[in-house]
C-alpha cells in the first residue's frame, strides 16, 4: 500500500479513435493518479497475444488480441496511493453495462470488448505489464 505504487493503463483503440484520450487522462489526474509515462503506439497481433497470454485459454482470446492490435493505443504508467486498486475503481467493471456511474467504462465503454481501458489487476501483473511496454 505505498503512495508510489505503479500500475499499467491502456487506452484501447475504441477510445483513441473517438478522441477520448485527454478526457480519460483527466479522470486519472482528478483521481490523484500521476501519469509517469505515456506513449501512443500500435502493437502487432503477436505482441497483443503475448500481452494477454494470461487469457489464452478463454474463448474470447483471439478476438481480444485482434482488437488490441487493430489501431493506435495509449500505454501509460500511473502512480499513486494504491494505484492498482484505485485505477480499477476508476475504470469500473469489465462490462460497461455493469460498471458504476461515472466510471470510465460506464461513461465511454461500448461493449465488453470495446471497453475503452485496460488496467493491471494485481501487483504481480502490474510489474509484468509495465516491463512489457516500458523496459524493453
Ligand atoms: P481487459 O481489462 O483489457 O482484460 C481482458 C479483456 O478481455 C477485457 O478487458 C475485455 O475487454 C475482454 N473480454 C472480452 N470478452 C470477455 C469476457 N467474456 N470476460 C472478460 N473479459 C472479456
Amino acid at each position: 500500500m505505498s503512495s508510489n505504487e505503479q500500475t499499467l493503463s491502456i487506452i484501447k483503440p475504441d477510445a483513441v479513435e473517438r478522441n477520448l484520450v485527454d478526457e480519460i487522462k483527466n479522470i486519472f489526474i482528478k483521481n490523484n493518479l500521476i501519469i509517469k509515462e505515456s506513449k501512443k503506439i500500435q502493437i502487432t497481433k503477436d505482441e497483443a497475444s503475448e500481452f494477454y497470454k494470461v487469457h489464452q485459454s478463454k474463448p474470447f482470446y483471439n478476438d481480444l488480441c485482434s482488437y488490441l492490435s487493430s489501431g493506435p493505443i495509449i500505454v501509460m504508467v500511473l502512480e499513486g496511493e494504491n494505484a492498482i486498486l484505485s485505477n480499477r475503481k476508476i475504470m469500473g467493471a469489465t462490462n460497461p453495462k455493469d460498471a458504476d456511474e461515472n466510471t470510465i467504462r460506464k461513461l465511454y465503454g461500448i461493449s465488453i470488448d470495446k471497453n475503452s481501458v485496460h488496467g493491471s489487476d494485481s501487483a504481480e501483473n502490474a510489474k509484468k505489464e509495465i516491463e512489457f511496454f516500458f523496459k524493453n
